[in-house]
């Protein structure tokens, strides 16, 4: 059903001067008072468009779901703060928060559990699918295909019932999917969901669990894994939530559309950075190298070695969702007997935050620096830190996916360019080519 995210209100406009001539553009602020200048009828008016590589200065849409301060270190879901989430709620809580736009009710979050939990299981003839691919397939593709494939099996047209099926079956689904990602990566059974189980011991044991020996679920473990689902389950327009919505702009259904934003997720630039840190931290325990040494080449413009986990493109302060993993990365590793990586990091954390480099370009800890040791203490594989940011950003991509749908102001997205290449030429024949 169409519905119209509220307009943001502003009387202000801003004024461009070209060519001997003006247009007026009205401003827009939004709940929070972030302004901009909205340039929908710029080219109609004027025949300019604007240009933004890498869109920093773009805003795509009007959102109600995330709200981030990048210089205050604020995030927030739907209102609720990144930090209070965090501390009360689950995993699913956060998901029907983030879709349906406020906290469930006991009813509506028991009715939304059992429904996942009946839809954990991958249809037999995904078998198949999984076999087809190569043995030693790294599990970020594998997800991708699998999430399109789901497309294959579920055909009925998009209707608003259909679509909260497909909502549910893909939450439902993923986990199994990533564990058996996984499981085919190393040659072991894949293990069916136990569905007395909740969402993230379920994925544990699917995870780690063999048919042949009970596995236990550590309280702990389940609940740190479920935490860090909550920190990445939205983070507004970020790579691949832009693709999410461009590709669902088309129309795509929200398989294909979730299938895109796991691509997007996939690259080093985007979900892959926990997996440098770690290597980063790896890299200075077997060199039995200094916290201290390793700053002064982060610090070198002649040296590419870079503090990973350090700085963001958004946060200009310490990033809310490394503040509350630095607390869980210590219980966690505490769990398993220490581990000198969390050391090194909070080493590098205490020496970079007292350094005049890191403090004056405002290079704080970002999400990334203590979720790779989290994921290394819970027993994850490194090649598997990226599938578990897709299990947590599923929600918010949905969510995403669903307001634009459901915006009445919806149209495809097709941004322009500025053409730089040759002007008109005629065809040259082969013959008089040389
Ligand atoms: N170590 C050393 N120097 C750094 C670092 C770092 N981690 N990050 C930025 N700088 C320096 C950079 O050299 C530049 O210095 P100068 O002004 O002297 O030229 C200055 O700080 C500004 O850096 P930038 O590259 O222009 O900043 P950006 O906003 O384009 O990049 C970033 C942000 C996250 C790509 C960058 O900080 C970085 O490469 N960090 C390490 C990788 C990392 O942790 N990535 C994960 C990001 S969080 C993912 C998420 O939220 O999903």
């Amino acid at each position: 059903m169409p519905t119209k995210l509220d307009e943001p209100k502003s009387t202000k406009t801003a004024t461009l001067t070209f060519d001997g001539r003006s247009a007026e553009l009205p401003l827009v602020t939004g709940t929070e008072q972030e302004t901009a200048i909205n340039i929908e009828k710029l080219r109609a008016s004027t025949n300019l468009i604007t240009l933004d590589p890498g869109y920093a200065n773009t805003g795509s849409c009007k959102s109600a779901i995330t709200f981030i301060d990048g210089e205050k270190g604020i995030l927030r879901y739907r209102g609720y703060p990144i930090e209070e989430l965090a501390a009360k709620s689950t995993f699913l809580e956060t998901a029907w928060l983030l879709l349906y736009g406020e906290l469930p009710t006991s009813a509506e979050l028991e009715g939304f559990t059992r429904e996942v939990t009946a839809h954990t299981m991958l249809h037999q003839d995904f078998g198949r699918f999984f076999d087809a691919l190569p043995k030693d397939a790294h599990p970020m593709p594998v997800c991708a295909a699998a999430v399109g494939a789901l497309a294959t099996f579920y055909q009925e047209p998009e209707n608003d019932q259909r679509l909260h099926e497909t909502v549910v079956r893909l939450m439902a689904k993923m986990p199994t999917i990533a564990a058996y990602s996984y499981k085919h990566s190393i040659g072991q059974p894949f293990m069916y969901p136990m569905n007395r189980l909740a969402y993230v011991p379920n994925f544990l044991r699917m995870m780690f669990g063999v048919p042949c020996e009970e596995y236990e679920v550590d309280p702990v473990f389940a609940r740190a894994l479920d935490l860090l689902l909550i920190l990445h389950a939205d983070h507004e327009q970020n790579c691949s939530t832009s693709t999410v919505r461009m590709v669902g702009s088309s129309m795509a259904n929200l398989y294909a559309s979730i299938a895109a934003g796991i691509s997007a997720l996939w690259g080093p630039l985007h979900g892959g950075a926990n997996q440098q840190v770690i290597e980063m931290l790896e890299r200075i325990e077997a060199e039995e190298g200094s916290a201290d040494r390793f700053i002064a080449k982060a610090k070198d413009k002649n040296d590419t070695a870079r503090l990973m986990g350090f700085g963001h493109r958004v946060y200009k302060s310490y990033d809310p969702r490394a503040a509350i993993l630095k607390k869980t990365c210590t219980e966690v590793v505490g769990r398993v007997g220490g581990s000198q990586l969390l050391e090194i990091a909070m080493r590098l954390e205490e020496v970079a935050l007292h350094d005049e480099y890191f403090v004056s370009r405002k290079l704080y800890p970002n999400v990334d620096f203590y979720s790779g040791v989290i994921y290394k203490a819970l027993g994850i594989p490194v090649n598997m830190f990226t599938v578990m940011f897709t299990m947590g950003r599923l929600p918010g991509w949905i969510a995403q996916w669903l307001e634009m749908r459901r915006d009445k102001d919806f149209r495809i997205s097709r941004p322009r360019q500025i053409y730089v290449g040759s002007p008109k030429r005629m065809y040259v024949p082969l013959v008089d080519r040389g």
